[in-house]
């Protein structure tokens, strides 16, 4: 099959088209046939090596010392499932799904993908189309985890800064659609009708103004792109609300794998978020993909079409 391997950190041309060997599933695993996956920051920064210093040992531990160990990046994925394992009782052949690659070394920058059925794996809103599917699983999840966080309640002020990323433009929708808030959304000029359309009430560009200084205050500020200075943050927050920062606040919780996936699942069939698709690369331009997202503009998502998108 074909996948796109990396094998020392670096620009984005490491990454290398080649043909590997195809995976066949163990008896708890599903084959999945990859029709969509993604390019995020995660991927940019694990392929270059970019990290804070404070997770600079751990990273090196986990990602590999000298060289990459896990080959093949790409943390999200959908597809059809091609083919199970004698014991594997939730999907069978022709399932649509998608999933998460995040706690399995990941992968998803390839033809194909094993994952065990219990795994973070869920099928696929009918609705949605296979780059959409594959781009609501990390944006999606992280928003869902941090808003989660913050208790918001209806008619509460919600204030999401990097409002036109992949964690906030679901943010934006999640915070309105799901709890009910108030949204004002802070972007750059280009991006102030994206975020209006998605349920911002209001919108700052950060460019031009300085949401701590309008005299405005927030029952919840979250940043979602961790990218404007923390105790600065605060000083908008109303005494009793909550700040929220999607490095700090978007651990998973440990339980049922999937449950969250489950929930994504129903919340983009009740339409309360649909991740935005900025770019969509065929797998053989990933290095063209990757450059663009290295930049840190990207609007929403950057899908990689591996097969066919439906
Ligand atoms: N995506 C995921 O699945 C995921 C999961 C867990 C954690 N995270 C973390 O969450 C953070 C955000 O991830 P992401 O995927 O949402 O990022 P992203 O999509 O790459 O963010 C790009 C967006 O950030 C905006 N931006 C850039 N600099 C800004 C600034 N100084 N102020 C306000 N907005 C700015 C850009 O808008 P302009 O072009 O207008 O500047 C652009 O639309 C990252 O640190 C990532 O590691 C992401």
């Amino acid at each position: 099959m074909k996948a796109v391997v990396y094998t020392k950190y670096g620009p984005p041309d490491v990454l290398q088209l080649q043909d590997v060997a195809k995976p066949s599933p163990q008896a708890r695993e599903v084959l999945i046939k990859v029709h969509a996956t993604t390019v995020t920051i995660g991927d940019c920064r694990m392929r270059s090596f970019t990290v804070p210093p404070e997770q600079w040992l751990f990273a090196r531990l986990y990602l590999g010392v000298w060289k990459p160990r896990r080959k093949i990046l790409g943390m999200e994925l959908a597809g059809v499932i091609e083919a199970v394992g004698r014991e594997v009782t939730r999907f069978k052949v022709g399932d649509p799904v998608f999933a998460s690659t995040f706690e399995v070394g990941f992968g998803g920058y390839a033809e194909y993908k094993c994952l065990t059925e219990d795994g973070l794996l869920a099928i696929k809103p009918a609705a949605l189309s296979y780059g959409e599917a594959a781009a609501a699983v990390g944006g999606g999840a992280t928003a869902l985890r941090c808003l989660r966080r913050a208790n918001v309640q209806p008619g509460q002020k919600v204030l999401i800064y990097g409002a036109s990323g992949a964690v906030g433009t679901n943010a934006v929708q999640l915070a309105r659609n799901l709890f009910g808030a108030e949204v004002t959304g802070v972007c750059s000029a280009a991006n102030l009708d994206l975020v209006r359309s998605l349920g911002a009430a209001d919108v700052v560009d950060y460019t031009r103004h300085d949401f701590t200084a309008q005299g405005r205050f927030y029952d919840v500020v979250f940043d979602a792109v961790a990218k404007f200075p923390a105790a600065q943050a605060r000083q908008a927050v109303q005494p009793g609300g909550v700040y929220l920062n999607v490095h700090r606040d978007a651990h998973a919780k440990r339980g049922v794998p999937n449950q969250e996936l489950l929930e994504l699942k129903e919340l983009l069939e009740a339409g309360k978020f649909k991740p935005v698709i900025d770019r969509v690369y065929p797998l053989e331009q990933i290095v063209a993909a990757h450059r663009y997202v290295d930049q840190g503009h990207k609007k929403g998502n950057v899908v990689i079409r591996v097969g066919s998108l439906g």
